[in-house]
């Protein structure tokens, strides 16, 4: 149902974190959809951040691109002062492996960066503010699939700062009436991933022939969505009707297990099986995770259609054929990071 109050056509989209994966995925998309929408990315460009991910969008009419930090009030406050129909919080600290070695960034970003985003449309309005938050919220969820009803019981350290960002972003819904929705979407796959997340760490290791770490028995599942579904849920969100005050899972039913993932990857690369290592555990590793997105599929019609096995061909596809995105990513930090967090467990003899 479309809203014909906000301009989803020609309005003018602020767009945070929009050079990290999913946030620049959602810019392609809506440029692409409306080539007359006004769109600004504020963006830290942090270690995920990445101007490139930009660069399908760089040179068309509308778009402008502002680095800077969703904490910091004297560059958010005039910002959106200038006049916004839509301010969607793609902004965050995303991996859950990095919140459990140093959270404090996850704190500042993913809950006291929503307040400061959060204080700046109290004063100068918006017609819609998107919360992007996650099915982590939930914590592990061992069977059945969570409602927007279910209790919220995240577990690592970067699904609880979520969790204060996605409950912050309400309470200026229930008390200041701010038109503010939140989305809680399943794992994201697909283009510009960085790769330090499953599929691009193990498309990009299989590439190059190393090993692929998986965490304790590799049994552990997710509900695996294409990120241009993501987008276009999100999209379809900012004209649906009556969405204020709601929250909406997002997901694709395509529950895989780590093992599962692997194998489709080391198919599409036509790489062994013998390249999988079992790495030390993920500490509070949650299990499992699935939503169910009835509500917004009865809302809007939103409904995935990027299937599993053809978004995963795509996306080996894309890596194989980007190594200049991937591979100056793969150097300096990351690689300290990758021998700090990463532990081989010998193999079993005989295997
Ligand atoms: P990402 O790590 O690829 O990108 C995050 C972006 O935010 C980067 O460009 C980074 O530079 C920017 N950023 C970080 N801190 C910032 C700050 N203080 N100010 C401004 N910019 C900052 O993450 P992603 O996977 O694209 O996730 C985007 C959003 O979607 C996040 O809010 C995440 O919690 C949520 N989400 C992700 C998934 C997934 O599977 N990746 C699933 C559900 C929800
Ligand atoms: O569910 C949504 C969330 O999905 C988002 O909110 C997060 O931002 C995003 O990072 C993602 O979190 P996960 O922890 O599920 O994603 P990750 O790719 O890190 O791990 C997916 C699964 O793969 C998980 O069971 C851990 C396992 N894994 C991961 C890595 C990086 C491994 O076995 N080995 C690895 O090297």
């Amino acid at each position: 149902m479309a809203n014909h109050n906000r301009p989803v056509e020609t309005g003018r989209y602020l767009v945070t974190g929009g050079a990290g994966f999913i946030g620049a995925n959602f810019v392609h998309l809506l440029m692409e959809r409306y080539p007359q929408a006004k769109v600004t990315v504020l963006d830290k460009l942090t270690y995920a951040g990445n101007p490139k991910n930009l660069d399908p969008v760089r040179d068309k009419a509308g778009f402008r691109f502002v680095q800077g930090d969703i904490s910091d009030e004297s560059l958010v406050t005039p910002l959106i002062a200038e006049g916004f129909d839509f301010v969607i919080n793609f902004a965050a600290e995303t991996h859950v492996d990095r919140s459990i070695g140093d959270p404090a960034s996850f704190v500042t970003t993913d809950v006291f960066g929503v307040y400061r985003l959060l204080e700046a449309v109290k004063a100068h309005p918006v017609s819609l503010f998107v919360q992007i938050s996650t099915d982590e919220v939930y914590g592990e969820v061992m069977e059945g699939a969570s409602t927007e009803e279910a209790p919220l019981m995240p577990r690592n350290p970067y699904a609880a700062s979520k969790a204060g960002g996605d409950r912050l972003a309400y309470s200026y819904y229930a008390t200041y009436g701010i038109p503010v929705v939140v989305t809680r979407c399943s794992n994201n796959y697909g283009p510009y991933q960085y790769p330090e997340k499953l599929m691009p760490l193990f498309i990009t290791n299989a590439i190059d022939d190393e090993p692929l770490p998986v965490y304790g028995s590799g049994k552990n599942t997710r509900d695996w969505i294409h990120v241009r579904d993501h987008a276009a849920a999100i999209l379809t969100i900012c004209g649906a009707d009556g969405v204020e005050g709601e929250i909406y899972n997002i997901g694709a039913d395509t529950e895989k297990n780590v093992l599962e993932v692997a194998d489709r990857l080391l198919h599409h690369t036509g790489k062994p099986a013998s390249l999988l290592k079992q790495v030390v555990d993920r500490p509070g590793h949650d299990r499992r995770y699935q939503v169910d997105w009835t509500k917004l599929n009865r809302a809007t019609g939103w409904k995935p259609e990027v299937e599993f096995e053809a978004g995963v061909q795509q996306t080996v596809e894309w890596y194989q054929a980007h190594e200049d995105w991937w591979r100056p990513l793969k150097s300096g930090e990351f690689l300290d990071y990758y021998k700090k967090n990463y532990k081989f467990l010998p193999e079993e003899k005989g295997k």
